[in-house]
């Protein structure tokens, strides 16, 4: 199967130009002025961006949480991650008590077998830290592709500061990346007993008041300290408040190695939105909290100056019906934690980003694609050039969608940013050379098929 994009203009991180690109297979093999290979597919771009396929480093697909499951498996997670332009994702792998991050592993590619519709990767998520779970970090860096560690500060399955060093040294030999969930647990805990004693316990507004702007700040500069003593490196996931950012920036201008990842809830919605009525705040409830209009500033100008890296989604769908408003309707802390957001990121960014004039196209294209790759070590994305995987976004800026849920594929019943007006859309979307979602005038439809997508074996972290 070979695809020639004719007349586009290309955009990396570095720059764009005007070309033609030519793929072969899963690459992408030629890139010039009028390339005239023949093709199985023609493709005229004029007019349009020719980008590297999304790369969403921060999906929960199927996953078991808070008495219930993350809605999309990876069938239809995929199928949403290809209508909105992502071309690969890294899901969490949450280990289970007893298991080795092998086991783990091996048990969430099973359910990726056969359905996966893009290509994917896992991250373990170490929740049971026995000894011979941080010896498996080399295993996990040099053999299994999967050399970063996801750990949580809060929940139940948090661990302590003692196994964040261990981590942290380990990862240091191997070339590895902790990813932290950096909440304190404490402040937290102390907040729900307040409003557990007021009996503030029926609204949503009161889980965005359980866990403040300081909690993620502490457990930042904590966990920054970490890095310090260990001479290390650290990832801040979901990072969603001003004074977290300016405990990463700190480090940062200390050469502290503390890289972040920030949301594009976190950027356009704010806390205003736990007050909707009828209970529609609970449709926002997630860890950490969305913050005030001024944190989502703040960020813009984190990602704008390069602070923060990456944007990802933190896609993790429960149903508004069923779910968000029966689980926790006497108490805020039983909502499950998590929203959709796969399908909405690029067209999100673009429009709210690049459109409005905050970041330009081609720090749009490192956030989401090629400073991804580079941080989670895949090697053949990230970039359009000779040799690359041909995972490839035609992008039409010119579009005009407003964003519902009933055109969206994501398995829930509700979206974050329901008539939210985009500009600018994927027009046609390349998964390894072969077309998976394309605009059909009212939407983006999905024309690829289940069990394309392959596990990539990640390249442990070289530096930024
Ligand atoms: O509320 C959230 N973020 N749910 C997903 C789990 C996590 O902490 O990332
Ligand atoms: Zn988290
Ligand atoms: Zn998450």
């Amino acid at each position: 199967m070979s695809v020639l994009i004719k007349n586009g203009l290309i955009v990396n991180a570095t720059g764009r130009y005007q070309a033609d690109v030519y793929a072969d297979g899963d690459k992408i093999k030629a890139i010039g002025s009028d390339l005239d290979y023949p093709a199985d597919e023609v493709v005229d771009a004029k007019g349009l961006y020719v980008m590297p396929g999304a790369i969403d480093p921060h999906t929960h697909i199927s996953m078991p949480f808070m008495g219930t499951y993350a809605q999309d498996d990876y069938e239809t997670g995929t199928i949403a991650a290809a209508c909105g332009g992502i071309t690969c994702l890294v899901d969490f792998d949450l280990q289970q008590k007893g298991e080795s991050l092998y086991e783990a592993l091996e048990r969430k590619k099973a359910l990726a077998e056969g359905k996966v519709c893009v290509d994917y990767s896992l991250h373990p998520a170490v929740m049971d830290p026995r000894p011979e779970i941080i010896e498996e970090v080399k295993q996990a860096c040099h053999e299994y592709g999967t050399p970063s560690f996801k750990i949580f500060m809060v929940y139940d399955f948090r661990v302590d500061d003692a196994t964040m060093i261990k981590l942290l040294e380990e990862t240091k030999k191997y070339g590895g990346l902790v990813q932290v969930h950096a909440e304190n647990v404490y402040i937290v805990q102390h907040m729900n007993e307040v409003f557990e004693k007021e009996g503030k316990v029926k609204e949503p507004y009161y889980h965005a008041l359980s866990r403040p702007n300081i909690a993620e700040e502490e457990a930042i500069a904590r966990a920054a300290k970490m890095v310090e003593l260990t001479g290390s490196r650290i990832y801040i996931v979901h990072l969603s408040s001003k004074e977290g950012l300016w405990k990463v920036k700190e480090a940062r201008d200390h050469g502290i190695d503390v890289y972040a990842e920030t949301c594009p809830q976190y950027l356009l919605l704010d806390d205003e939105r736990y007050k909707e009525a009828d209970w529609n705040g609970a449709k926002y409830v997630m860890s950490p909290p969305l913050r005030t209009k001024e944190s989502n500033a703040a960020l813009w100008l984190g990602l704008r100056g390069g602070d923060l890296q990456v944007v990802s989604t933190d896609h993790c769908p429960f149903d508004f019906k069923g779910k968000k408003d029966m689980f926790g309707k006497d108490d805020y802390k039983k909502i499950p934690n998590g929203a959709p957001g796969v399908e909405t990121l690029a067209m999100l960014l673009h429009t709210e980003g690049v459109v409005k004039g905050r970041i330009s196209l081609e720090r749009m294209v490192d956030v989401l694609s090629t400073g991804t790759a580079k941080m989670f070590g895949l090697k053949d994305k990230g970039e359009i050039a000779v040799g690359k995987d041909a995972d490839i976004v035609v992008f039409d800026p010119s579009i005009k969608f407003t964003i519902t849920q009933s055109k969206l594929h994501m398995n829930c019943d509700y979206t974050p940013y329901e008539g939210m007006e985009m500009t600018g859309m994927p027009s046609a979307v390349f998964s390894r050379g072969k077309r998976v979602a394309e605009w059909n005038g009212d939407q983006v439809q999905f024309v690829g098929q289940a069990g394309h997508g392959r596990f990539v074996k990640r390249e442990p972290f070289e530096g930024f």
